[in-house]
């Protein structure tokens, strides 16, 4: 496996962390009796906006799909539809952040439907990651040049985006902050029926 393939893949894997913790944790708050860290979704969900917005798609769109449509034009087709994906993530993020401002605002009620809403975002980005494991990247594989790699790792690397890094920092101080607020099994934060307001 080559490096960017392996950057995205670890990518992945920091989203699905992030987003099985806050299934965990929203899940969790159906049954507790202690006011959830409203902070601590939201913290959740700047991730699941910023990391994918800011660092992961436009690896993608910019070099991946672009050099493989290139070279394969048979993948058209799966490109559009992962494109359209990226686009409609960003606005099934919006209707999360209503959600989230709805459970806020009501608490004890409105859980079912934040979970609900929860839920359905968890499972459109695992469906699009598994597509772009299954399909696209295999696809990738089988017709990208030595040289086509080169490029698009060097792209990977920041060195044509010199803001790339400070976006990458801030995205894992985001994501240390999350470990720390929230509660085990997810992080290491505070227990919500000890946590104040
Ligand atoms: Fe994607
Ligand atoms: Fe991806």
């Amino acid at each position: 496996m080559n490096r960017a393939i392996r950057i995205l893949r670890d990518e992945h894997r920091s989203l699905s962390a992030v987003l099985h913790g806050l299934r965990h944790l929203a899940k969790a708050s159906q049954d507790a009796h202690a006011r959830p860290r409203f902070e601590v979704f939201r913290a959740m969900i700047r991730y699941i906006d910023e990391f994918p917005e800011r660092l992961h798609h436009p690896k993608e769109d910019a070099y991946l799909f672009e050099r493989l449509a290139a070279r394969a034009p048979e993948t058209a087709a799966l490109i559009e539809a992962l494109r359209a994906e990226h686009l409609e993530s960003a606005q099934r993020v919006r209707r999360l952040e209503r959600a989230l401002d709805e459970y806020e605002r009501c608490w004890p009620l409105w859980s079912g439907p934040f979970v609900s809403v929860v839920e359905d975002y968890a499972e459109f980005h695992r469906r699009h990651m598994q597509r772009e494991e299954l399909e696209l990247l295999p696809a990738a594989e089988r017709a990208l040049t030595a040289e086509d790699w080169r490029a698009i790792e060097a792209a990977f690397a920041g060195n044509e985006d010199p803001i790339a890094d400070l976006r990458e920092q801030d995205l894992a101080q985001l994501y240390t902050r999350i470990v720390s607020m929230a509660p085990a099994p997810i992080g290491v934060g505070a227990r919500w029926d000890k946590a104040p307001g």
